[in-house]
């Protein structure tokens, strides 16, 4: 069996953060959102994959290299224009051939892995396995309607009207069968060849759809929303590990703190991770936060954040929550008059500011 990463899509809804780096690329508990697929499909024994790649293809085959890392083959397969799942699977057809295939979306998260529902696949040899979860939103997915005894009726690509409030998750596993269904597929509203509408194919030509409920799963991580609650599921998973130096501070509950990386006269409450380099001063580091490599927090407050590698807070004030730092960013606060905001943020930034009464 071979893997399909699709790893192309400009991330226009993670915009500024992909104005500078692939989507796929950003850290989650300070690791890219791509090597927990990486692991996914290396964990299920598959040791050939492909990657799909855009206008991002430099940053990737930088981060991920032969794939020797995860003890498989990786293959850069090039999609000139996003066009869709579909697309990207059939511009994959030299490379995949006649084998089976996990088709994984670069952004999607799947916290138990995928090795139980490749087992079932090899047993079941189904022309395609799909997975599924209840969500509280399905007209943003891919939505599967079931009959009482388990099978796959009908799919729909983002209906307004859902039949169901199972979504399609993006891990698929296809027989090659499906580049005939891909066939003639004509464009969807939002201008791409869905896959979904090709399963649907398979569907109507009496192929054996199997669907999958899977728990403790995470959508694709299209928005920086998801990317604070990612942080959140897989922080929630990691073991507390203090290899830097601890310097007159409090280190609470599960945390990773990575050698080189320095703590000093500060409180920091896990889960958190502190990569290496870190320089944490006088500061307050709450539950839920990743701070990457040469990261530099000093008199500052923060919880729940995701801080990209060499940036630096230094004494902001009030505490910072919720909050998404790009790389080699800089939040300071300045004494000298006039007492305003100065700020230079690249497009498509958002700053949200406390409301202050004066009396
Ligand atoms: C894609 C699929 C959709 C699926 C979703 C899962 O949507 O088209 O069926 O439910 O991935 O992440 P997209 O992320 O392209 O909007």
């Amino acid at each position: 069996m071979k893997g399909l990463i699709l790893a192309g899509g400009r991330g226009t809804r993670l915009r500024p953060l992909t104005h500078t780096h692939a989507k796929q690329l950003i850290p989650v508990g300070n690791k890219p959102i791509l090597f927990y697929g990486l692991e996914a499909l290396a964990e299920a024994g598959i040791r050939e994959v492909g990657i799909i790649v855009g206008d991002t293809q430099k940053e990737i085959e930088a981060a991920v290299g032969d794939g020797r890392s995860w003890g498989i083959k990786v293959t850069y397969i090039k999609q000139d224009e996003p066009l869709g799942l579909a697309h990207a699977v059939k511009v994959a057809q030299p490379f995949l051939k006649d084998s089976p295939f996990v088709l994984y979306l670069g952004d999607n998260l799947l916290l138990n892995g995928i090795k139980p529902f490749v087992e079932a696949f090899r047993s079941g040899k189904p022309q395609a396995l799909i997975l599924l979860t209840p969500v509280n939103n399905p007209s943003l997915f891919g939505v599967a309607e079931i009959r009482e005894d388990g099978k796959v009726v009908n799919l729909e690509e983002k209906p307004c009207d859902p039949k169901s409030n199972l979504a399609l998750v993006g891990v698929y596993i296809f027989q090659e069968d499906i580049f005939l269904a891909i066939e003639g597929l004509k464009p969807s509203w939002r201008g791409e060849y869905e896959i979904t509408h090709a399963i649907q194919r398979l569907l109507d030509q009496g192929k054996t759809v199997l669907p999958f409920t899977v728990s403790g799963w995470w959508k694709d991580t299209g928005r920086p929303e998801d990317l604070l609650e990612a942080n959140t599921i897989i922080l929630d998973q990691i073991k507390g590990d203090v290899k830097g130096e601890i310097v007159e501070s409090s280190v609470q509950g599960r945390v990773v703190v990575e050698k080189g990386a320095k703590i000093t006269e500060s409180t920091v409450r896990g889960p958190a991770v502190i990569g290496s380099g870190v320089f944490i001063k006088g500061s307050f580091i709450g539950p839920y936060t990743s701070l990457a490599c040469g990261v530099r927090i000093i008199n500052t407050e923060i919880a729940g954040s995701i801080v990209m590698a060499d940036s630096c807070l230094q004494d902001v004030q009030p505490r910072i929550e919720d909050s998404i730092i790009g790389q080699n960013a800089l939040v300071n606060t300045i004494s000298t008059l006039p007492r305003s905001l100065k700020l230079t943020l690249g497009d498509h930034c958002q700053v949200e500011l406390q409301k202050v009464d004066y009396y």
